[in-house]
């Protein structure tokens, strides 16, 4: 009798707008932990992104190209429902100073209270990424700043040129 082994399925949820070098070393670092890691992009409507989610998508699954067992997806509602509908057992969260503990933790508690068979597993960011945020780089490109630092290349252009975009029709209302 052939025994079927159980896959590991990871979630490693976000927004990723945009993905930056700490979450892409999450990434790498998860999807060696699991059979197959997806990474879970938040659609996010109540909030305006500065990429679609489809944008998001693709930006990742260009980076991350080089992993078989990761894919993306997006996803809208619930973690707890995509994580069903996806099979996965565990959500990984990367924690990068005890500020983020006290929001990860009341996540991780409300997810596993609304699913009891969903662990949530916590990845220490690594030092050279522990002040960076999606939100930071946002930050600094919408003041031209230099943001090859905190993103692959890639994404330095696409970040640019939609920041400048953005600036441009601000400057035509002023
Ligand atoms: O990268 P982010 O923006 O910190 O990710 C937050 C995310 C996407 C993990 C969180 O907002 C989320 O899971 N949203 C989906 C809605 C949901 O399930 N909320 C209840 C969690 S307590």
């Amino acid at each position: 009798m052939e025994i079927q082994k159980e896959i590991k399925i990871g979630i490693y949820p976000g927004s990723f707008d945009p993905v930056t070098f700490g979450h892409l070393d999450i990434i790498e670092r998860s999807a060696q932990v699991f059979d197959k890691l997806i990474v879970g992009v938040l659609i996010n409507s109540a909030k305006k992104p500065l990429f679609s989610a489809e944008e998001r998508v693709r930006m990742i699954q260009s980076l991350t190209s080089h992993l078989p067992n990761v894919e993306v997806n997006s996803f809208d509602g619930l973690l707890v429902d995509f994580a069903k509908q996806e099979k996965a057992k565990v959500i990984v969260r990367g924690l990068r100073a005890v500020t983020d503990f006290e929001y990860e933790l009341q996540m991780a508690q409300t997810n596993r209270t609304m699913c009891p068979g969903l662990d949530t597993i916590f990845l220490t960011t690594d030092l050279r990424y522990a002040y960076l945020s999606s939100s930071i780089v946002r930050e600094v490109a919408s003041y031209n700043g230099k943001i090859d630092r905190f993103v692959s290349p890639e994404i330095v252009s696409l970040v640019k040129e939609r920041c400048g975009r953005i600036r441009n029709k601000e400057e035509k209302k002023e």
